[in-house]
């Protein structure tokens, strides 16, 4: 199969996952046992969720924007006393054939995730020095750890694929070399 194809093919299967309806009641979202005595005691997905910032994809909810308008304030540590240490800096990823170039912003990432979920597994902390590739993205690897699972899903293709290689100039951000990153 070409990789369009391989490509396609993938993404069209994550679609029809995506495609179910938003906040599905527990009883019926296919994970809980509606019989189960328990459940009718949980709040609904629909009652929880239906307040924060809404995406059109995943589980509708934007929670880049839900933290940053303070829609939520999750704690930073079961501990107390450890912060979370927000990096700022972007890396441009330029490997990706005739697609936008990606863009791996720090910020929205260190506001959640400390930095060993990341360094150095599954990522090497060095511009360009990870053999990322979309294929391996899609089978769980890299960015498919957490996108597709508990980040916004992979069918969401520009929101990596963000960066207008003509628009990259005017930007403070860090390029690797398109021959370093495989
Ligand atoms: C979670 C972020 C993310 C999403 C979402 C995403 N990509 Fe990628 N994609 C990447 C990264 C990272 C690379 C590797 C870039 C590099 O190494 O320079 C890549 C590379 C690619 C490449 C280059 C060839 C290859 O095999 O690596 C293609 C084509 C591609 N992606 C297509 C897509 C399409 C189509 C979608 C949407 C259906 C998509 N991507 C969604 C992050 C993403
Ligand atoms: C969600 C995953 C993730 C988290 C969390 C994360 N990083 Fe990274 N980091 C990356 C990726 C992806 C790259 C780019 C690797 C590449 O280009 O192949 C990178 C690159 C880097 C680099 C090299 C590029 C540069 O900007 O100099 C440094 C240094 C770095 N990270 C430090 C940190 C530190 C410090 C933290 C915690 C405050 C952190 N990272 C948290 C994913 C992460
Ligand atoms: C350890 C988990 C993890 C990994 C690995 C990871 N991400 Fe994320 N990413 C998140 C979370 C969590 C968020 C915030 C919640 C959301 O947007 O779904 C996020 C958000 C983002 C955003 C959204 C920024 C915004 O302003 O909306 C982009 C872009 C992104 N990730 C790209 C990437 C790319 C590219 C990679 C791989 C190079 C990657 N991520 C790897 C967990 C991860």
């Amino acid at each position: 199969m070409s990789l369009t194809g391989f490509l396609l093919a993938a993404v069209a299967q994550l679609s029809q996952e995506a495609a179910c309806e938003p906040w599905q009641p527990l009883a019926r979202d296919g994970l809980h046992d509606p019989e189960a005595a328990g459940v009718p005691m949980l709040q609904s997905p629909a009652e929880a969720l239906s307040v924060l910032p809404r995406d059109t994809a995943g589980n509708k909810v934007d929670w880049v924007r839900a933290l940053d308008t303070d829609a939520i304030d999750p704690r930073e540590s079961l501990d107390d006393d450890t912060a979370l240490e927000v990096l700022d800096t972007e890396i441009v990823m330029r490997d990706t054939s005739t697609l936008n170039w990606v863009l791996f912003p720090h910020r929205p990432h260190t506001q959640w995730l400390a930095c060993e979920n990341c360094h150095e597994s599954p990522f090497v902390a060095r511009a360009g020095a990870n053999p990322i590739n979309m294929g391996k993205i899609l089978d769980g690897e890299y960015c498919g750890v957490c996108h597709g699972a508990v980040a916004f899903p992979l069918t969401e293709c520009n929101r990596c694929h963000s960066v207008r290689p003509d628009s990259v100039s005017a930007r403070d951000v860090e390029t690797t070399d398109p021959g370093e990153t495989r």
